[in-house]
Formats: structure tokens, C-alpha cells, sequence
């Protein structure tokens, strides 16, 4: 018998918040703006993969429909065995519906994500992420509001967006605001750059997680630091083959990175565009890339100890 992959208890560490709309609901979005419904066969590249997100971030017009995409989100984790959600925030995307103030977005979500809690049981909290493609500046803002949430709904700070060409280190003060105001640092590296973006991730960010980090594997060295610093790496399996940082899912490294001792948690990045919710993502994992039950309860456990989940949550999965 193997086990109901449903029942494990298991954190979704990387998971942004708008690409958690569901498909119906983009439906419902797409109409009431009399716009068409988004739709995407395939990405050739991460640019086009970034429109993709921009279609969905223009059919949100109103903060009712970011209380709507929230409630989904919690349902459809309690559904998946998910109880705790670090979800990721880009308060700055909604500031237009807010008079242009991005803390009473910030503040918005935070209320409805402590009510679907309340409602569901499922924890929720949250990392705010800048975008590498912005400027420094506006990433010391974000680091700031977040260093301010701290320990009220906020327990990380990251960092997404197209990795190539634009390194990390610039962020670095950044990272040292969140870090002082006690914030995991967990920005995205080693997806489309190789292993000297995880190696800065780590080294000049100092990083407590990677979000994805995938293509450290390239350099055993590092893939063995990763390993022996205890630093997790937030996996999506899915997302890494339509991004083409995989050619399938049958040559993802994560079992390969497990296999180095490299703790890793299972996460579906993006659902609305890349299609498997997260326990579809660990069915992939038991089902395509081999992973024991034994490996599958590693990585939920992973999920909630290298997470930003309150002490209880913490203590309940172990
Ligand atoms: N933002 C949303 N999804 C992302 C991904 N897979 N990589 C980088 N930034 C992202
Ligand atoms: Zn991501």
C-alpha cells in the first residue's frame, strides 16, 4: 500500500499568490473585464512565461478579487494536505488599487490571509519578493516593508524574476534590512542561471532557502555545500520542464539532489500556468522521477521545517 500522498501534512513553500487564481475564476476575472480568457499552450522563454503573469495581473481591478483569489488558495490547500502556505507577495503589482500605497495592499492581504486561516485551519504567512528586473531601490522599499510585517504575517524575503544577466549581489542591503528584522532570506537562484547563482545566493545573500536552485546539481562541490550547510532548496518539478530548465520531468535533478543529502521541499510555483497544484507535484515526484514514500515524507517534512510556520505548525509535523 502506498501512502495517500493527500494525507501527508506538508508546507507549500513557493507558491505566488496571484498564479494561485484558479482557472474558473481567471474564467470569471476575464469576463468581467470583457477581456478573453488567457489561455497558454507553451512558453519558449521565461519573457514569455512573465507576459503570461502580466495577462493575469491585468484582469485583477478590484481588492475583491484578491480576497476571492485568497479563499481559493486556502480551500485548495486544506484539499492538498497543505497546512501551512508561505505564500508570495508583490505588494507593489496591487498598488494601483490602493491609491498607490503599497503597505494597505500588504495590509489587505495580510487581513484576508489571517481570515481564511481562521477559516480553514490552514496557516498562512507570507514572503514578500522584489523583482531582480527592478531597481535596488525599490527592493530596499519592499525589504522595508516587509522588516516592518515582520513576525505580524510576514516571515521571509525574496527575490524573483528573470535570473539571467541580472545578479543578486546588488540586493544584498536589501537582504540585510530583512535579515536584521529577523526574516527568513529565501530569494530565487539557480534556475536560469547555473550554480554560481546559488553559490551567491548562499554566499553574498546568505540565503536560509533557494527557491528552486535546481541547477546547482551542474557543480557536485556545491551541490555538496548545499547539503552540509542545511540550506533547503524550494523545488518545482513542473514549472522547471515548462521553463525549459529541464528538457522533462524524467531528468529532473531532484532526485539526484536528494540522492547529495540536499534538503528539498516540492512546490508548484506558478498553477494557473504551469497546471499541477502541489499535490499533483508530489504524485509527479512518486510517479516520474521515483521518489520512495520515504523520500516524499522528507521533503514535506523539509517543507514545514525550513519554513517560516509558527512554532505549533513546526511542533505538530514532526
Ligand atoms: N516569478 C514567478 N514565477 C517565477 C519563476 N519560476 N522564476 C522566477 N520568478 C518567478
Ligand atoms: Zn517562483
Amino acid at each position: 500500500m502506498t501512502r495517500d500522498l493527500a494525507q501527508l501534512p506538508k508546507g507549500h513553500l513557493h507558491l505566488h499568490f496571484e498564479a494561485s487564481t484558479r482557472p474558473l475564476t481567471l474564467r470569471d476575472f476575464a469576463a468581467e473585464a470583457d477581456a478573453p480568457v488567457p489561455s497558454w499552450t507553451d512558453f519558449a522563454d521565461f519573457l514569455d512565461f512573465q507576459d503570461a503573469y502580466g495577462e493575469v495581473l491585468a484582469l485583477i481591478r478590484r481588492p475583491e478579487q484578491l480576497e476571492r483569489i485568497m479563499t481559493e488558495m486556502a480551500d485548495d490547500a486544506k484539499a492538498d494536505g497543505v497546512v501551512y502556505v508561505e505564500v508570495t507577495l508583490a505588494p507593489v503589482l496591487h498598488a494601483h488599487l490602493f491609491d498607490g500605497d503599497a503597505e494597505a495592499v500588504l495590509r489587505f492581504l495580510l487581513a484576508a490571509a489571517e481570515r481564511e486561516e481562521e477559516r480553514t485551519g490552514v496557516v498562512i504567512r507570507a514572503m514578500i519578493a522584489s523583482a531582480r528586473v527592478m531597481s535596488v531601490e525599490l527592493a530596499l522599499e519592499d525589504a522595508r516593508l516587509a522588516a516592518q510585517y515582520a513576525g505580524r504575517g510576514v516571515v521571509s524575503y525574496g527575490l524573483h524574476s528573470d535570473e539571467r544577466g541580472a545578479p543578486a549581489a546588488p540586493f544584498a542591503a536589501a537582504f540585510d534590512i530583512a535579515r536584521e528584522a529577523g526574516l527568513l532570506i529565501t530569494p530565487h537562484a539557480g534556475e536560469l542561471e547555473g550554480p554560481e547563482s546559488v553559490r551567491e545566493a548562499i554566499e553574498v545573500l546568505r540565503a536560509d532557502r533557494v527557491l528552486h536552485g535546481v541547477r546547482v546539481i551542474e557543480d557536485p562541490e556545491l551541490t555538496a555545500e548545499v547539503a552540509r550547510l542545511g540550506v533547503t532548496l524550494d523545488v518545482c518539478p513542473s514549472s522547471n520542464v515548462v521553463l525549459h530548465v529541464v528538457p522533462d520531468l524524467e531528468h529532473h535533478p531532484l532526485p539526484a539532489l536528494l540522492a547529495a543529502g540536499v534538503s528539498c521541499s516540492i512546490n508548484a510555483d506558478d498553477p494557473i500556468q504551469f497546471g499541477p497544484n502541489v499535490l499533483e507535484e508530489y504524485e509527479l515526484a512518486r510517479e516520474r522521477l521515483g521518489l520512495t514514500d520515504e523520500q516524499l515524507a522528507g521533503c514535506a517534512r523539509a517543507s514545514i521545517t525550513a519554513s517560516g510556520a509558527p512554532e505549533d505548525v513546526q511542533t505538530r509535523a514532526l
